[in-house]
């Protein structure tokens, strides 16, 4: 049998769990004419959940991952991209009709797959506005849905990007946007500052880590069937407890524990095994990491050990620079900041431990 656990990319069908409430939501705010504004840290299920609750939507979708974007003009080639995937180009033409500057479009002789080039120097707003509007009209009806994934990066793009993008996407009826991002801070930033072009554009959707009694249950239903159905809720438990529900590392961890089973057949002690081959087989890349750190970032990692508040005090090192290294650990995405500042990866932190305690 194969292993029934799976993480790293998206999950979708029988491997996605939980998440009823969020995909309802979702599919209301798809259903009428708003955006929605998706926000939760790294690997918790974004792009899971909106691949999972398009797959009952019969609306066209073109998908952009704005970390792939490295400028305002590539932006609008993929829209233009993907359009053309949707449309055949003999279909699309009155599309492109009232285009200001049309772009060059041949297909991959290979692949069949569209590729879009503009002149050099061209003029980037009405570059982008066409590439929009062509969205725009193609929607019609049945609304257009418009994926921006890790949305934020448009503000590293190009000076002033984000005034150019919300003047034209505001003016849209034909289009659903789902705007997400794992920066949460930047997010925030973007969305909810009043300053910002994006302020309220969207509804706010907050993804947390998956519910421990669903997560359980799915875990439970996956194990081997061979062994009792106690010793298996106690296996999900101990996944659970070192996971703390995070969906990707509970994933991986649920599969580690899968594979040992298999080769062992001995369930005693099985979570602690399958956690420390995971932390084993990262010890290149936690290395690696730990050297590029400061001695505070250092201080503050091992701190944050035991506590879940930040070590302000009675330490050696000004409360600024422990402040300022809090915030980068979390923009790097080693910390979370939920009220409280924890390890995103509990694998790396099972490592400082075990670094600490050499
Ligand atoms: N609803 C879910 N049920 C089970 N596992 C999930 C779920 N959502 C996410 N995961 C796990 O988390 C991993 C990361 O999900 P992903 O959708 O890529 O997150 P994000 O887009 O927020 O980075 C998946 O590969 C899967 O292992
Ligand atoms: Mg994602």
């Amino acid at each position: 049998m194969d292993n029934p656990f799976k993480f790293g990319s998206i999950v979708e069908g029988p491997y996605f769990t939980d998440r009823s409430r969020e995909r309802a939501f979702l599919r209301q705010v798809l259903d009428s004419p708003n955006h929605a504004v998706l926000i939760s840290p790294r690997r918790y299920g974004k792009s899971s959940l909106v691949v999972e609750t398009l797959r009952d939507v019969k609306r066209d979708v073109i998908a952009v991952n704005m970390q792939a974007v490295t400028s305002s003009t590539k932006l609008a080639e993929a829209l233009y991209r993907k359009f053309f995937t949707l449309h055949p180009l003999e279909k699309a033409r009155h599309f492109l009709s009232e285009l200001r500057i049309v772009p060059t479009v041949s297909f991959n002789p290979v692949s069949g797959a569209p590729e879009v080039s503009f002149v050099p120097d061209s003029d980037r707003q009405v570059i982008l506005e066409d590439a929009f509007n062509v969205l725009e009209n193609s929607g019609g009806k049945k609304r257009l849905i418009v994926v921006f994934d890790e949305f934020p990066e448009i503000l590293q793009l190009e000076k002033g990007l984000d005034k150019i993008l919300r003047s034209i996407m505001q003016e849209h009826k034909n289009i659903n946007y789902i705007l997400m991002g794992s920066q949460e801070e930047m997010m925030k930033i973007i969305f909810l500052r009043k300053k910002s072009p994006f302020y309220h554009f969207g509804v706010p959707i907050h993804l947390d880590k998956i519910p421990a009694p669903d997560f359980k249950d799915y875990i439970v239903q996956r194990l081997p069937s061979t062994l009792q159905e106690e010793s298996r809720c106690h296996i999900a438990d101990d996944i659970l407890a070192f996971t703390d529900c995070h969906p990707y590392y509970t994933q991986q961890l649920a599969f580690q524990v899968w594979f040992e089973l298999q080769q062992t057949g001995n369930v005693s002690g099985i979570v602690e095994t399958a956690i420390s081959h995971i932390v084993q087989s990262h010890d290149f890349d936690y290395s690696r990491l730990w050297e590029s750190m400061n001695k505070t970032n250092r201080m503050v990692l091992m701190k944050l050990i035991d506590e879940d508040t930040p070590p302000m005090e009675n330490s050696e090192i000004p409360a600024s620079t422990i402040f300022s290294a809090l915030k980068r650990l979390v923009s790097s995405g080693i910390l979370i900041k939920n009220g409280k500042y924890r390890y995103d990866d509990p694998f790396f932190k099972k490592w400082v431990l075990q670094l600490r305690n050499i």
